[in-house]
């Protein structure tokens, strides 16, 4: 189980166990008949021409296709109940995202269905998504909880997420988030300090203790939680021991890439409205701004200023943002188009960013995101000998295969 013996392969990688930046993006390894070796699941050897005959070994003949990292798609809210459809007609006819959410739609609107859902309800749907996610080359992702803003439905939402890490078949590993931040919790009235409160005394100490959440994010925004009160959660988790992230400046400039700077955190995701200043603090301190340009798309905002942050130094990463609200979308081949013709971010820089960049992100940058010796064999094959196609397939699949630790998933 998990040896394999890929050959005549062109494969294509970034290299290193922490994030690229700025230039070092597009510095891609592009071997030409290449093999990989896997034993055990774990990548053994790399390199050109004919390897070592092995016993025990699977061949696969990858003549004529692409290698590349697993995809890591590291923003995703995939664990929800319901669906906002209405609300996206709504949005076409002119109201705006914020405005449903401040009259008890939006993020509440799914607090609801997911209270209501069942365990098995919100396990078999994510395992549906996950399962569309692993055909477009996606082995890892990250999930956040928070639509149940509750103690039992916050523990439900990761409990379903630590349920499916545990499936010793499961195609693709998952990289949990507390997202308890999501909005201020109904019960509380608007009273985000009381709730925050709630969140430090109670929840983070729990979750730590049961080791259900890896990170834990907040939604920084007008409105949601501000600078101040992220701030006082975010150095209430650090100091548990979870990985920091925010949505930051996504509707509004608030000061939610400063803040990600100043608490070094691992990522900052969204940055639509981030300001210079807070990208070249973001640059400096080495955190990864993670864009979901699927979110901008689907929302019909401009776009964040990938080019900029790469040309200014910043480690990019690329994530779906998959929800059920502003972007019910977990379409890699979209996420490629869109970074590429409205971020004018080139192919080799894409790549980079929803591998080694997006794991990264999840502070798994040392265990999977290149193709190189000692990482998981996390890998996604294109039924094609370009990696051109990843853009140019608009909306399309390119996909042959996906091999998570060494095992062949999909055959297209
Ligand atoms: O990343 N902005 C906050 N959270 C999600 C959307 C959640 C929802 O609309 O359900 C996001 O866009
Ligand atoms: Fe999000």
């Amino acid at each position: 189980m998990g040896n394999l013996l890929i050959i005549n392969a062109r494969i294509i990688t970034p290299q290193g166990s922490t994030a690229r930046c700025g230039e070092e993006m597009k510095q891609l390894l592009d071997l030409l008949n290449g093999y990989i070796e896997i034993t055990d699941g774990i990548i053994t050897a790399v390199g050109t021409g004919k390897p070592a005959k092995k016993k025990g070994y699977e061949l696969l003949d990858a003549q004529g296709k692409v290698v590349l990292p697993g995809f890591v798609d590291s923003h995703t809210h995939l664990v929800f109940g319901g669906y906002r459809p209405d609300e996206f007609v709504w949005r076409m006819n002119g109201d705006s995202y914020m405005n449903i959410m401040a009259r008890g739609g939006g993020i509440y609107n799914t607090v609801r269905a997911t209270r209501e859902a069942t365990f098995d309800e919100l396990k078999i749907k994510a395992e549906w998504y996950i399962d569309a996610m692993s055909r477009m080359g996606v082995t890892t992702v990250e999930g956040k909880s928070g639509y149940g803003l509750d103690q039992d439905t916050e523990l439900k939402q990761l409990e379903v997420m630590q349920a499916i890490n545990q499936d010793p078949l499961r195609k693709v590993d998952i990289a949990t988030t507390y997202l308890g931040a999501h909005a201020v919790a109904s019960e509380y009235g608007g009273n985000a300090k009381d709730y925050i409160d709630f969140m430090i005394a109670k929840m983070l100490p729990l979750i730590a203790e049961r080791g259900l959440a890896e990170n834990c994010d907040v939604f920084c925004e007008k409105g949601v939680f501000s600078v101040v009160e992220s701030r006082r959660l975010l150095e209430a988790a650090r100091e548990l021991g979870f990985g920091i992230k925010l949505h930051a400046d996504e509707i509004v400039t608030l000061g939610g890439a400063e803040l990600a700077a100043e608490l070094k955190a691992r990522s900052a995701d969204h940055l639509l409205h981030a300001s210079d200043a807070g990208i070249e603090a973001m640059a400096k301190a080495g955190v990864v701004a993670t864009l979901l340009p699927l979110t901008a798309f689907t929302l019909r905002e401009p776009y964040a200023r990938g080019r900029y942050m790469i040309d200014k130094g910043c480690a990019v990463a690329l994530a779906t943002d998959l929800n059920p609200g502003s972007c019910c979308s977990g379409s890699i081949p979209l996420l490629f188009a869109t970074a590429c013709l409205y971020m004018h971010m080139s192919v080799e820089e894409a790549i980079t960013a929803i591998t080694l960049n997006g794991a990264a992100a999840i502070g798994k940058a040392d265990k999977i995101g290149s193709i190189e010796v000692g990482k998981q064999a996390d890998l996604v094959v294109l039924d094609t000998d370009t990696p051109n196609v990843l853009p140019y397939y608009t909306g399309m699949n390119s996909v042959w295969h996906t091999i998570k630790r060494g095992k062949v998933l999909h055959q297209a």
